[in-house]
């Protein structure tokens, strides 16, 4: 790992670690997906060899799998509808908060679980906040029937919202198509500059085979970023 990598991973963890002081016995936590996430879950997981008294609800198959192996005791949301507490990062924090998530691909979960908690707290490296969302592309995740026409949908819904770009369907390494843990497939939407997310938001949620997208409006409620000069935090 490069020295700037080594140095990126150190402020995730500061991040993570920071938010770990919100989390008290008793709590149902939702688990983010990502690495900055990741570093989360393994700190979790020490308190909870220390006799720390939780149960985490994983917002992917990958952290269900690290939150497993290191022994944090899991449950669903059909178990726990309502959660204390959920924890993720994001790939970019913009005004208000309002995030893109999505870069992972566990978008629909961690929505879901989002909403389902009281309180979100974003963690991140400084790098992920800016004055406007949209250079990182947002992710949308859509059904396996009739993409094209969707993307059709998509491209006219987002004009109205003032937004045009391109439309990748997202792969993975080895070149086959990414498929969500949903069975779903994800476009990644190049739109530069997103002037108004609210109303990109309600224009993507009408495109009939859209599941969903990664902006996270009014979900977070706090972010706590670690940077060359700190941590620093931030609420809505
Ligand atoms: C996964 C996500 C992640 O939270 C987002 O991609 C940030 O990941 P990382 O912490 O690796 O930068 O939304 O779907």
């Amino acid at each position: 790992m490069s020295s700037a990598a080594v140095t990126a991973e150190m402020l995730k963890r500061q991040a993570a670690a920071r938010a770990l002081e919100h989390v008290r016995s008793g709590m149902k936590l939702g688990l983010g997906t990502g690495s900055t996430a990741k570093h989360f879950v393994e700190l979790l997981a020490e308190r909870v060899a220390q006799g720390l008294e939780v149960v985490g609800v994983p917002t992917s198959e990958v952290t269900r799998a690290q939150a497993e192996s290191l022994g944090v005791p899991l449950g669903t949301l059909d178990e726990y509808p309502v959660l204390d507490l959920c924890v993720d990062g994001a790939d970019e924090i913009g005004p208000d908060l309002t995030l893109v998530k999505g870069g992972g691909g566990a978008l629909l979960r961690e929505k879901i679980v989002a909403s389902a908690a009281h309180e979100m707290i974003v963690i991140a490296d400084a790098s992920k906040m800016v004055a406007q969302l949209g250079a990182f592309s947002l992710p949308i995740e859509v059904v396996d029937f009739g993409v094209a026409a969707i993307r059709r949908g998509i491209e006219r819904n987002a004009r109205a919202a003032g937004c045009q770009g391109l439309l990748t369907l997202r792969r993975r390494a080895d070149g086959h198509v990414f498929v969500t843990d949903q069975g779903h497939l994800i476009l990644d939407a190049a739109y530069g500059v997103i002037r108004e997310p609210a109303l990109l938001a309600a224009r993507l949620a009408e495109v009939p085979g859209v599941v969903e997208h990664g902006l996270f409006i009014n979900l977070a409620s706090r972010v706590i970023l670690a940077g060359a000069d700190g941590v620093t935090v931030i609420d809505r």
